[in-house]
């Protein structure tokens, strides 16, 4: 599989491409809008052929390039069917994608949103913000529930092989990636905590309001098209 990771610097926001290289066919996984010139430009340089745009959620701090993509180059938008109800295709856990040879499988991991969906390629995963390098996402607004969040990183992740590379939907401190086992042994929030220790850390963090919520929320409901 062809595996480029994107950063987009504002939101802190990566980007996947995942594209079968006999096939040449690809997908992209959580664009940000502002960065759709490049991601397009990366596409056709490595003769790909954009397929699939997934969603691992619905984003609070981005507005999403999915809407502006199918619009260019007719691919196919995917989401929870919780999430964004403008996509063309609705995932529910255990649904697959096929990119040529590839097989990307919906995993329903929600917590941070009440929407949130991981997918898993194989030994890798593409967690949103289910799961970071050390960290999670917050779990204070969509319908974000901690302990939801908890069940899905230690009953739906968590107990997949340890050795799973884990692809973060954001990172903040030059992390790019990580595994299941180091994150069970080291993520300050999970390793060693219940349930209750869990939920007692996410609801003490006192995080600022997102600045983009109010705009990016009900963008991205709609792929990306500010509602008039
Ligand atoms: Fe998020």
């Amino acid at each position: 599989m062809i595996l480029r990771q994107l950063f987009d610097k504002e939101s802190s926001t990566y980007t996947y491409l995942l594209a079968d290289p006999v096939t040449l066919e690809c997908a992209l996984i959580d664009p940000v809008l502002e960065q759709v010139e490049r991601d397009l430009t990366l596409v056709n340089d490595l003769g790909l052929t954009l397929r699939w745009v997934l969603e691992t959620h619905v984003h609070a701090d981005h507005v999403t390039a999915a809407g502006e993509l199918r619009k260019r180059t007719g691919a196919t938008t995917a989401a929870s069917a919780i999430g964004a109800p403008c996509v063309d295709q609705a995932l529910v856990h255990g649904d697959t994608i096929a990119i040529g040879d590839i097989r990307i499988t919906a995993l329903s991991t929600p917590g941070h949103t009440d929407d949130g969906m991981t997918f898993r390629v194989g030994d890798q995963l593409f967690t949103g913000d289910t799961l970071l390098v050390r960290g999670c996402g917050r779990a204070d607004f969509q319908n974000g529930d901690p302990g939801l969040l908890f069940d899905s990183i230690t009953k739906v992740l968590f107990r997949l092989p340890a050795e799973t590379v884990v692809w973060p939907g954001h990172d903040y401190k030059g992390f790019t990636s990580t595994t299941l086992g180091e994150e069970q042994r080291l993520n300050p929030r999970i390793a060693g905590k219940t349930r209750d220790e869990f939920i007692a850390i996410m609801n003490a963090l006192d995080l600022p309001r997102p600045k983009k919520l109010d705009i990016a929320v009900p963008a991205n409901r709609a792929c990306g098209q500010v509602p008039e």
